[in-house]
C-alpha cells in the first residue's frame, strides 16, 4: 500500500488544529501507521525540503518550521498520496478549494498548517526519513472491505 508522511506543521499545533486534521484523513478511511510529536532541525529540514533550499523563502520556511513542535505522522492506503494532497489543498491557501484543509482554516502560504508527501516516491522516503521501522505498525482495519474494492486493498 502506498504511505504519505504528513506533518502538522507549528501552526497546526499552536492553533489547536492537529485532531482536525487526523479527524479529516481518518474519515478517509486511511489507515494510521505512526504518528509522534517532535521538534525539527535545520538538518532534517535541509533533507526534507532539499528542492526548495535555494528558493528565497527557504529560511522563512526553516525558521518556522522549528519555531514548536510537529506532529508527524505516516497514513497507508491505496493511492493515498493524491487522495491526501486533494484534501490539503492548494499549496497558496488563498487559492485552496473550500472543504480542504488549507482552504478551510489557512491563509498565508507560510502557514498553510500541513505537510504532505506529494508523490509515491517521496511518500516512502519521507516516512522513512521521519520514522523508525519501530515506530511504524502494521495491523489489520476491520472497516477495510467497506472501503476498498478487493482489488484495492491487495
Ligand atoms: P508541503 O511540501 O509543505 O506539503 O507544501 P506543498 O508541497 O504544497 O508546497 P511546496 O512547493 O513543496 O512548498 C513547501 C512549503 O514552503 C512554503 N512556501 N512558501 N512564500 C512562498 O512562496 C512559499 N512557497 C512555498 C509553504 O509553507 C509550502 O507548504
Ligand atoms: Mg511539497
Amino acid at each position: 500500500m502506498e504511505r504519505t508522511l504528513i506533518i502538522a506543521k507549528p501552526d497546526a499545533v499552536q492553533r489547536g488544529l492537529v485532531g482536525e486534521i487526523i479527524s479529516r484523513l481518518e474519515r478517509k478511511g486511511l489507515k494510521l501507521i505512526g504518528i509522534k510529536m517532535m521538534g525539527l532541525d535545520s538538518p532534517l529540514l535541509q533533507a526534507h525540503y532539499a528542492e526548495h533550499i535555494e528558493k528565497p523563502f527557504y529560511q522563512d520556511l526553516e525558521n518556522f518550521m522549528k519555531s514548536s513542535p510537529v506532529v508527524v505522522m505516516a497514513w497507508e492506503g491505496y493511492e493515498c498520496v493524491n487522495s491526501v494532497r486533494i484534501l490539503v489543498g492548494a499549496t497558496n491557501p488563498r487559492e485552496a478549494a473550500a472543504g480542504t484543509v488549507r482552504g478551510d482554516f489557512a491563509i498565508g502560504t507560510g502557514r498553510n498548517l500541513i505537510h504532505a508527501s506529494d508523490s509515491a516516491v517521496s511518500g516512502k522516503s519521507e516516512v522513512d526519513r521521519f520514522f523508525d521501522d519501530k515506530e511504524l505498525f502494521s495491523y489489520d482495519k476491520s472497516e477495510y472491505s467497506h472501503i476498498y474494492e478487493t482489488h484495492e486493498r491487495q
